[in-house]
């Protein structure tokens, strides 16, 4: 069967998994929905994730993709287990590709976990990695400051220099061995983080490991035919010149965006 792939994230962020993903699979079709006129999900609560994601899978499916990313972690943490009830399809998700990489990467069972106050205190990532790893020890760190930051474009700014250096110092206290970057956006200031949590710290960049993820599902089992390589879209519920200029400054490159409203066809 030809693989369309699916990725939705709140906004432009998911951008950061589109880059890691055309990386690997640079010919796979792929249909992009970015929410931005709900933008932020960092500060909603649990159902309402489940609602948006829920509408946002259904927009991607009834735009012929049949492999669903859920780029966003705070939509994954909320609702990747109702996703899987309801759909069908394969549904691949931030979370569980970063865990693995954190227990692979760890040397004294220490985790950090950056990302926004829905992911944190979703309690997702903590219940994954004890699940799976007696005796780890997990410290998170809420940092809903560093999401406009970015996408200000303040990739390089003493401002988030001196917030990222204060979020992560309760982290670099417990002297943790590796850290995921639980978020979309963290990926674009990387090299702040490693700066500020120290060198010595194993990075886990989830947009990179779920690409992988998908990548080896689509490799180990999928031809894709010649007749399926088609023109990526990507789509978002609101536009403006700023959306446009934060999608290039996360993908890197111009891209064409089209308004969708959900429930319609574009
Ligand atoms: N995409 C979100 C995430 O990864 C960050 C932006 C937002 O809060 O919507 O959690």
């Amino acid at each position: 069967m030809d693989i369309t792939i699916g990725v939705f994230d709140s906004g432009v962020g998911g951008f950061t998994v589109v880059r890691e993903l055309k990386k690997l699979l640079p010919d796979q079709p792929l249909i992009y929905f970015g929410d931005t006129a709900r933008t932020p999900y960092g500060t909603k609560g649990h159902k309402t994730l489940i609602q948006y994601a829920r509408e946002d899978t259904r927009f991607l499916l009834g735009h012929g993709a049949n492999l669903i990313v859920i780029a966003c972690h705070s939509a994954a943490s909320a609702a990747t287990s109702a996703l899987r009830q309801e759909f069908s399809v394969p549904i691949f998700e931030v979370v569980s590709p970063s865990v693995d990489q954190a227990i692979a990467l760890t040397r004294r069972k220490v985790i950090g976990l950056i990302g926004t106050r829905a992911t944190v205190t979703s309690g997702v990532y903590e219940d994954a990695i004890h699940s799976r790893l007696s005796g780890a020890r997990v410290y998170s760190q809420a940092c809903p400051l560093l999401v406009p930051l970015v996408e200000e474009g303040w990739l390089k700014a003493r401002e988030t220099r001196m917030i990222v250096k204060k979020y992560l110092r309760p982290l670099r206290d417990r002297q943790i061995d590796t850290l995921i970057l639980g978020c979309t956006h963290y990926p674009l200031i990387k090299g702040i983080i490693q700066e500020k949590v120290g060198k010595r710290v194993k990075i886990v960049d989830a947009s990179a490991e779920v690409a992988r993820a998908v990548y080896s599902y689509i490799k180990a089992g999928v031809q894709v035919s010649k007749d399926a390589i088609g023109e990526d879209r990507f789509f978002v519920s609101d536009l403006t010149p700023a959306t446009q200029g934060v999608a290039r400054l996360f993908l890197g490159s111009q891209v064409q965006l089209e308004m969708a409203s959900l429930g319609c066809k574009g």
